[in-house]
């Protein structure tokens, strides 16, 4: 009698293992535990049994129905697992994707639409030297910009330099116009710092892309051309420029470009403070001074130079109206920026 439980539960068992869907493990369990199984017929012998095996016999048919009720069991969870795994009406959960930080779109926007029209990408450095910041850029010793106040120097014992975090991306025009030999076109986006107190238009760090150009027969036109070309893809092929006549050190003549407010298309609102112009770069013809100071001479070659704010034309782009939200990391901003 044992051995037949014994038989028994090994053949359950292997044939629970075997099944594959719920249709074919119901049948099993009719198979071993319904009315015509075998251990339903073995409970109705029970009574007709000696006395003295009855106990016996009682107990390997409980032990042997509640073991085959557990491999159904087992199995029933199995399956049914199995199959929650191709349930595709299960509701998915959203991924989060990582996104590029609004400066980072821009930056390379710019970038790009300089790039198809034939100039080169290229970075500077941040930490430079008075020489390049200031003095090969024909700025005087006793201009302002100089002043402690409106640099950040830097205590790196040297005899030659002092050493400061540039304050514009303008000496890449140095080091690059002694490196190369023209013609040259160049981008250079990075960023730069000034001792600025934080509030919602200033950051004591922020970033530049300039952007210059030396050849031959190169005039004041080839500046609007290249420009106009770059505000229009950037902003809107209606947008109008509108140069005023500006002061740099580095460039004469020297201008402040405006376009024409592309929020109310040069009616008047709160971005444009009513003016309907934006002011958005400085530019000009590279001073012969600097150009000497390269060891380019400027009776053979000319050239135009500008550099823009990225944050402000962010800011314009994306209608932000503190540049503090740069730089404070906050998903709920960063998350609104996409390419498009
Ligand atoms: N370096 C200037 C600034 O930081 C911008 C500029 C670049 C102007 C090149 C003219 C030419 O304000």
């Amino acid at each position: 009698m044992q051995e037949d439980f014994q038989k028994l539960k090994q053949t359950a068992e292997r044939d629970f293992r075997k099944v594959q869907t719920l249709e074919e493990l119901e049948a099993l369990k009719v198979k071993f535990l319904g009315r015509n199984s075998f251990l339903a017929q073995f409970s109705k012998k029970i009574p007709l049994l000696e006395p003295s095996l009855r106990p016996q016999a009682g107990r390997l048919l409980n032990e042997a129905k509640s073991f085959i009720t557990a491999l159904w069991q087992e199995r029933k969870k199995e399956l049914n697992l199995q199959q929650d795994k191709i349930d595709l009406s299960f509701p998915s959960y959203s991924l989060r994707r990582a996104k590029l930080h609004p400066l980072t779109l821009v930056i390379r926007e710019i970038c790009s639409i300089f790039e198809r029209i034939g100039f080169e990408i290229q970075e500077g450095r941040e930490i430079e030297d008075e020489w390049h910041n200031f003095t090969a850029l024909n700025i005087p010793l006793e201009h302002p910009s100089r002043d402690a106040f409106d640099t950040f120097y830097l205590n790196i014992p040297s005899k030659r330099y002092k050493y400061l975090l540039r304050s514009h991306t303008s000496p890449s025009q140095i080091r690059l116009m002694r490196k190369r030999k023209p013609p040259l076109a160049f981008v250079v986006p990075g960023r730069v710092y000034r001792p600025d107190n934080m509030d919602a238009s200033h950051s004591f760090m922020f970033h530049q892309i300039e952007g210059f150009a030396v050849d031959k027969d190169i005039n004041f036109s080839h500046l609007k051309g290249v420009l106009a070309y770059f505000v229009q893809n950037l902003f809107s092929s209606e947008v109008k420029l509108r140069f005023r006549p500006h002061f740099f050190p580095f460039t004469e003549p020297s201008a402040e470009v405006d376009i024409s407010c592309f929020i109310c298309k040069g009616k008047g609102c709160s971005v444009c403070k009513k003016s309907g112009w934006l002011e958005i770069l400085g530019c000009g013809m590279i001073h012969p001074e600097v150009l000497s100071s390269c060891g380019i001479s400027p009776k053979k070659y000319q050239g135009f130079a500008f550099g823009m704010g990225v944050e402000r034309i962010t800011m314009l782009k994306y209608r932000i109206n503190d540049i503090r939200l740069f730089f404070e990391n906050d998903l709920r901003f960063l998350e609104q920026f996409y390419e498009v």
